[in-house]
């Protein structure tokens, strides 16, 4: 007989996290459904076109068979991505390259393949969300560095981090250009990573989805260039972001390390193969990528000042000039990231619009941080993102658990 116990989902299907980003939709539709047109600021779902050589070996693959790949990936691309590192100055062999589905499965990967469960990888929040995800479904721990906004989200002190490390620490994640920050690390920041990873024995996973979208400074940095600890860093990537293709689902993991990159084959192995023609459509932009990354950084760049210079005259409203990817990160004169952002979509309406923003303490996973931080994506017109802001204000002035100081009271 089966018992009620048995058949109760296991505790890590349980403790599952919902997507933090994800779970305000319902409202979102709900509003649509009204005929409200709501702007969307809340995800990181690139608006721009994909490269036309995507298109076109899409269309031209032509079947008969639609076979799997191999496990690594086909050899054609394996080789497109490590052309595509010998442009930013780094060499891999063909077995230091595995093409994995996004870089979803890259951090799932590297995560397995650097932790057994109970051990803990640190993490410096406020992070990409599915990392605490990924983590649970890995039944690995997050050990959290917590950043400061009056810091702009820069690491902390060496010693700071140090007192996170434990005896199960296994590894350092961290992500640069940041999301939901917009942060980059620094040469001498990546050092530091780099000389606590060596201190204490511990792997490096670094998570550079938005390598080319740099506003300042280098834009092909890669923590894979601190020589020292070459050997023991993971690189997790993806045409997500950088290509504007979130739904090809084509990614890849690359490193040194054998260990790790014989681990990652197994699992890959397990789940068989990536997507073929998604795959075989990445190799003409992975081999000469600059074109495509160059005016798309120069398109975010544009939109960030949009956003930047809308908020930072918000009285009220912290802000920080985020120096890549696609995201502006600030602290709101609100009571609740949470309730704002819901508010927006059930209540509020400048005419028949309104807004859609990310609460900020879905990238925390300290409970009780992130409450008046928001994170807004740039990922609509410059025109678009103008209005968006002339809503955002308007809310903030209407919203009833504004600190605001232009806000109307209803009795005024
Ligand atoms: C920092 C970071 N890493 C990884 C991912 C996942 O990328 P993919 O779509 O390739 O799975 C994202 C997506 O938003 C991200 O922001």
């Amino acid at each position: 007989m089966v018992t009620d116990q048995r058949t109760t989902a296991s505790r890590r299907a349980r403790e599952a996290l919902p997507s933090p980003i994800r779970k305000l939709t319902p409202l979102a539709e709900r509003a649509k459904a009204e005929g409200v047109h709501v702007h969307h600021l809340n995800i990181g779902q690139p608006d721009l076109p994909i490269p036309q050589s995507v298109i076109d070996s899409i269309r031209a693959f032509g079947g008969p068979l639609l076979p799997y790949a191999p496990s690594q990936g086909i050899s054609e691309v394996i080789d497109a991505w490590r052309d595509y590192y010998a442009g930013i100055g780094l060499r891999f062999e063909r077995n230091e390259v595995l093409v994995t589905a996004g870089g979803s499965e890259s951090l799932q990967f590297a995560m397995m393949a650097v932790a057994d469960p109970g051990d803990e990888i640190m993490v410096f929040e406020p992070t990409y969300a599915n990392y605490f995800g990924f983590a649970k479904m890995a039944s690995v721990e997050i050990s959290p560095v917590v950043l400061r906004a009056e810091d702009g989200y820069h690491l902390p002190k060496v010693s700071e981090i140090e007192t996170h490390v434990t005896p199960r620490t296994r590894a350092l994640l961290f992500t640069t250009p940041g999301n939901p920050t917009g942060t980059v690390y620094s040469y001498r920041e990546l050092e530091i990573l780099s000389e606590v990873a060596a201190r204490h024995d511990l792997f490096l996973i670094a998570d550079e989805t938005y390598r080319e979208i740099v506003f300042e400074g280098a834009r092909n940095m890669s923590a894979m260039k601190i020589d020292a600890t070459a050997d023991r860093t993971i690189l997790v990537d993806t045409v997500s972001k950088r290509f504007s293709a979130t739904g090809a689902r084509v990614g890849c993991i690359a490193s040194h390390h054998r260990g790790v990159m014989d681990g990652a084959l197994r699992f890959a192995q397990a789940r068989l193969s990536a997507p073929t023609v998604e795959q075989l459509a990445m190799v003409p932009v992975l081999r000469d990528p600059r074109p495509y990354t160059d005016r798309l950084a120069e398109v975010y760049r544009r939109r960030r000042d949009v956003v930047y210079g809308a908020l930072s005259k918000f009285p009220g409203v912290r802000v920080r000039r985020p120096e890549g990817a696609f995201y502006v990160f600030a602290v709101f004169p609100i009571d609740d990231g949470e309730r704002f952002a819901s508010w927006l979509l059930s209540d509020f309406r400048s005419g028949s619009e309104t807004v859609m923003v990310a609460p900020g303490d879905g990238f925390y996973s300290t409970p009780g941080l992130g409450k008046q931080e928001i994170r807004l994506a740039c990922v609509l017109e410059e025109t678009v993102l103008a209005r968006a802001m002339e809503i955002l204000e308007e809310a903030l002035r209407a919203y009833p658990g504004s600190i605001y100081p232009g806000r109307k009271v209803q009795s005024e």
